[in-house]
């Protein structure tokens, strides 16, 4: 098992529920652990640049313009496997077909208002950690072998 990082957005809906602390109690039970929180309002060039490789789907101005909408809780998580973990615990990307437990499952609305992004590859993963947070803003944890 490699102890990996992974990008995860709690989006505009997320902080609108006001789920923020069930959704990152929900990570820290299962071994994910933040090693970077910030707290952003995207700004539509920072949420274009994100979302770059979705540019030609039919939804991506509407992404755009959701994850624009309110703010969001950018976190680097650290694990064993932190990026399927990750995906694992959000569910699918459409609630409607979420496994029960999965944060999509509970807190979403929609395929568009679905509360949580992650990475879905390790090679994404570093990309996307990089677009938002410096090495030097993530941290640590003694526990680390
Ligand atoms: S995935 O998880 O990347 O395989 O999912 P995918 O279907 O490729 O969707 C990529 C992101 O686009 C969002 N999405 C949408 N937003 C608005 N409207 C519609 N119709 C729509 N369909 C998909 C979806 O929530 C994914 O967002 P992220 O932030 O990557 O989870």
């Amino acid at each position: 098992m490699a102890v990996e990082r992974t990008l995860s957005i709690i989006k505009p809906d997320g902080v609108e529920k006001g789920v923020i602390g069930q959704i990152i109690a929900r990570f820290e039970s299962k071994g994910l652990k933040p090693v970077a929180v910030r707290m952003a309002q995207l700004s539509q060039a920072e949420a274009e640049g994100f979302y770059a490789v979705h540019k030609a789907r039919p939804f991506f101005n509407d992404l755009v313009k959701f994850m624009t909408s309110g703010p969001v809780v950018l976190m680097v998580l650290e694990g064993e496997n932190a990026v399927l973990a990750n995906r694992e615990i959000m569910g699918a990307t459409d609630p409607k077909k979420a496994a029960e437990g999965t944060i999509r499952r509970d807190f979403a609305t929609d395929i568009e208002k679905n509360t949580v992004h992650g990475s879905d590859s390790l090679e994404n993963a570093a990309v996307e950690v990089a677009y938002f947070f410096r090495t030097i803003e993530q941290h640590g944890y003694a526990w680390k072998k």
